[in-house]
């Protein structure tokens, strides 16, 4: 049985409870995070903690914990329940209270953190690529938090699942925004071309890192547009998110994406993040 945390205890986790008028039960009225740990270590911790903050600011929520309590609590998590690869999901809602829309009083932010083996995606997925459809991006217009209200990318992610393919590419009039569950790259004319931050994609960690390193290892990436007609005539396609790390897309809508393989520029990106994250192990 694993070992949760559950505001400031930490137990089996059939013993975790929450009340039924949990604002996040009842309203979705709060923010999570997803950490994965490689080998016990937290990785970017740092950035997840930043975007965490930047989720409650927007919801006008105190941080219940401190950097460190946050850094302390998730470790121990990490250690109770170890494997090599751990996805540690977080999240704080606005506590329970009567229901009412408006913000309660004097209630304590409910906090729940478990740690969740990583089921990472078959191997296939990485050497052939994966299939995805475009769907229009009916999202709200704060994409940017990470809120627990999930149900619109349930719905979008679902369309996926029924058409038999792995993830949904996201379109806003006309424009790509993101992924049902990750953030989107194309590579067009050799350029890596992913959408600048704002209010309708989330600003995912792993997209972050991948600009970083491209940047490092000299390979042309830029934050731009990309219209819906640039992703299908691109010759690359990937999704990145914390669980998935980068993988190409081979196919859209049912059309191949350049050559129908995963492209050179993917392999030279696959190759740089892999060895990033060895070398943090190395420490
Ligand atoms: N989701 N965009 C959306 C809508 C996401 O849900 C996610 C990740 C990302 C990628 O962000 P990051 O690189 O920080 O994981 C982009 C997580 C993994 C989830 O909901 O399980």
């Amino acid at each position: 049985m694993s070992i949760v945390y559950l505001n400031g205890e930490f137990c089996p986790a059939d013993e975790a409870k929450v009340s039924v008028f949990d604002r996040g039960f009842l309203l979705g009225d709060g923010v999570y995070e997803v950490i994965p740990a490689y080998a016990g270590n937290l990785f970017r911790l740092k950035e997840h903690l930043d975007r965490l903050q930047s989720s409650l600011d927007a919801i006008r929520l105190e941080n219940p914990l401190s950097y460190e309590q946050w850094e302390e609590m998730l470790n121990q998590l990490v250690n109770d329940n170890f494997d090599p690869n751990l996805s540690v999901y977080l999240q704080v809602t606005r506590g329970a209270a009567v229901r009412d829309h408006a913000f309660p009083k004097d209630t304590p932010a409910s906090v729940f953190a478990m740690a969740n083996v990583i089921h990472a995606l078959p191997d296939k997925c990485y050497k052939d690529g994966i299939a995805t459809i475009t769907v229009e991006d009916n999202r709200w217009q704060r994409c940017d938090i990470k809120s627990i209200s999930l149900l619109a990318n349930v719905l979008l992610r679902q369309q996926a699942v029924d058409q038999g393919v792995t993830e949904s590419i996201l379109i806003r009039d006309g424009f790509l925004t993101e992924g049902s569950a990750s953030n989107v790259f194309a590579v067009i004319d050799g350029e890596i071309r992913t959408p600048a931050k704002g209010q309708y994609i989330l600003p995912g960690i792993t997209r972050d890192l991948v600009l970083e390193l491209a940047h490092e290892n000299n390979i042309p990436a830029v934050e731009k547009p990309v219209t819906e007609s640039e992703l299908f005539n691109a010759q690359e396609i990937w999704v990145t998110s914390s669980t998935k790390e980068v993988l190409p897309v081979t196919k859209l809508n049912g059309q191949a994406v350049g050559n129908g393989k995963p492209g050179k520029v993917w392999e030279k990106m696959i190759e740089v993040y892999r060895a990033y994250k060895q070398s943090l192990l190395d420490g």
